[in-house]
């Protein structure tokens, strides 16, 4: 080492001829306190930048490299090849709930098929529009179709859904059918949401938040090839993510009243 200042070279800690055998032994020279602060805070930036880099490239390559996600229909996979196959009205057959486990944009998506009425009184109940982010079934004029994202916000499972459970702890019973409305409700804690609230997080259970909003359009898919996406009739068709950190943050109409999104009007053409 020539100076305090200096990075301490490969001859620093070797043995000097003062130290072979016969000679008393002669102490190593210690990093001085300025070396060692240094060194710790180099430590301390590596540490940070390396994964922020890791992070910048992974976007770039993760659509080549897992087939392309991104906005565009929500999808399975198919069980045998795991080609991607979208999501369709189709899919939604059957009395409600019907509840589909899908994907979309990389992360679990969920799609529900859900009576408008109990969407009517949710927002009579809440005060507000809980049905701004659904959309009108196309063939079944008493059913409503929505999505969100299916990541748990305590620490990320896919959420599932069970039919006979009340749809809130204060309301179980949205419409007054004398039936369960169901609840969202994440396997690995127990963490749960309202479905007709926004997906808001039931109080009492891990999630700190309500689970993200995905708006959605319904309509013809024209394919795309590059992402090995086929074509399909009345897909679902994520648009956008609405990110929720706090109860009800994405409620954006400021008239209160039920209504069904009009999202064929403001997301554009399919
Ligand atoms: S990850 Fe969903 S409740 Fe814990």
């Amino acid at each position: 080492m020539t100076d305090g200042h200096a990075t301490p070279g490969p001859d620093d800690f070797r043995p000097t001829p003062a130290e072979m055998p016969g000679q008393p032994p002669k102490k190593e020279p210690l990093l001085s306190r300025r070396d060692f602060i240094r060194r710790s805070v180099q430590l301390a930036v590596a540490g940070a930048l390396i994964p922020g880099a890791l992070s910048q490239l992974l976007p770039a390559v993760a659509p080549d490299a897992l087939g392309g996600g991104g906005a565009g229909p929500i999808i399975r996979r198919d069980a045998a090849t795991n080609a991607k196959i979208p999501i369709t009205v189709a899919d939604l057959a059957g009395a409600p709930p019907v509840v589909i486990t899908a994907e979309w944009n990389f992360l679990p998506a969920v799609v529900y098929k859900v009576h408008k009425a109990k969407l009517q009184k949710s927002a009579e109940k809440r005060g507000y529009n809980t049905a701004q982010y659904a959309v009108q079934h196309p063939t079944e004029d008493d059913m409503a179709i929505m999505v969100y994202q299916g990541k748990c916000k305590h620490l990320g499972c896919t959420v599932g859904f069970n039919k006979g459970l009340g749809a809130s702890k204060d309301e179980p019973d949205y419409d007054g059918d004398g039936l369960p409305d169901g609840r969202i409700l994440c396997p690995c804690h127990q963490g749960q949401y309202d479905i007709h609230d926004l997906a808001l997080n039931v109080p009492g259970t891990p999630p700190p938040a309500p689970l993200n909003v995905i708006r959605f359009n319904v309509g013809a898919y024209a394919g795309d090839a590059t992402r090995a996406l086929p074509a399909a009739a009345d897909a679902i068709i994520g648009a956008e993510l609405l990110v929720q950190d706090k109860p009800r943050q994405a409620n954006a109409d400021p008239n209160k009243a039920f209504a069904l999104g009009s999202m064929a009007a403001d997301l554009g053409a399919l």
